[in-house]
């Protein structure tokens, strides 16, 4: 009898159990992921900095996950330091061909610029690179021009929106197709105490809103130096009915006054989860947050970063994990 209720309490706690974050087969290693799934037969892509923006695929969300190579093997021809190595892609598809955003910068600088590069296929070596879109920082400029992200508004007019650090979040009307901008830049978030560590905005549209989601605090080096307790990298949302703003937070705070809603920080031994982004997948059961954070048990190294997913709750129309 005993054993029988132990057997059944540890199979209900299996179901009732959700992996938080999913699991990850193959090569897990990764920062900055973005991920979207080809068309053409479902394969998931998932392109992720460093390598001239490397490019792992698996048949599930979950894996196994294979290095194909790198969707920039020559870097980008973008004359400014950091372009063979290329950070923070973004992936999105415009009518036939696949969009695939990278920044090009080095650690600590304001000279970036973000680039694009199409292909029909995304398979290594279809890649034609395009050079900037015109979305340019300098020593001094009020934002840094890195992580973009792509986003349709429901009237069919493409906007992006980028930036970190310095001034944060912005937001630009692009041309159709996304090439190049299409007018000047707005700031959508900021956050005016500390280091103003606000970057990697990602802009998810479920109806009516638009969800702005971004990651907050320090997010590298934590194997040489860690920020205080709350202050490593964690996942914020606000939201909008119009797609240029304002964004507000679950408390009526703005975010360009330092808003943000928490939707994932650490836990267990998920530390300073970010670099995220979103996309609806009917096959993984509806939007899916996907990350990369620290597993605490593998190691704190920027190297050592793994790439977490999870299916994205809805409670009163606000994101839960
Ligand atoms: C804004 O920055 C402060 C200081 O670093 C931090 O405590 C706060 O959580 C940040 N706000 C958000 C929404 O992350």
């Amino acid at each position: 009898m005993l054993f029988l209720f132990v057997l059944l309490s540890s199979l209900l706690s299996t179901v009732l159990a959700v992996a938080n974050p999913g699991a990850c087969t193959g090569s897990c290693n990764v920062h900055d992921p973005a991920v979207i799934r080809r068309t053409s037969d479902g394969t998931y892509f998932r392109f992720s900095t460093g390598n001239k923006i490397q490019i792992a695929t698996a048949s599930d969300i979950s894996g196994p996950w294979t290095i194909q190579g790198s969707a920039l093997p020559s870097g980008s021809s973008i004359a400014l330091a950091g372009n063979t190595d290329l950070w923070a892609p973004d992936i999105s598809k415009v009518g036939d061909v696949y969009y695939l955003y990278y920044s090009v910068s080095t650690f600590g600088s304001q000279e970036s610029a973000i680039g694009v590069a199409t292909s029909t296929t995304m398979d290594v070596g279809t890649w034609t690179d395009h050079g900037s879109t015109g979305i340019r920082s300098y020593t001094g400029s009020a934002y840094n021009a890195i992580d973009g992200n792509l986003v349709l508004s429901t009237a069919g007019s493409y906007y992006m929106s980028f930036g970190s650090f310095w001034g944060d979040i912005y937001q630009v009307p692009m041309a159709n197709p996304p090439l190049t901008t299409a007018g000047t830049s707005v700031r959508i978030a900021y956050n005016a105490s500390g280091a103003h560590a606000v970057e990697g905005s990602n802009i998810y549209y479920r109806s009516p809103y638009y969800y702005l989601f971004f990651s907050s605090g320090t997010c590298c080096g934590y194997d040489s130096s860690r920020p205080s307790q709350g202050n490593e990298y964690r996942i914020n949302v606000c939201v909008s009915t119009t797609i240029n703003g304002g964004y507000y937070d679950r408390n009526g705070v703005s975010c360009t006054a330092s808003g943000g809603t928490p939707v994932l920080t650490s836990h267990d031994n998920v530390y300073g989860p970010g670099g995220q982004g979103v996309f609806a997948d009917s096959k993984a059961g509806g939007a899916i947050l996907y990350y990369h954070y620290v597993d605490t048990t593998i190691g704190y190294g920027d190297g050592q970063k793994r790439f977490g997913w999870n299916v994205i709750g809805w409670s009163g129309g606000w994101p839960t994990i």
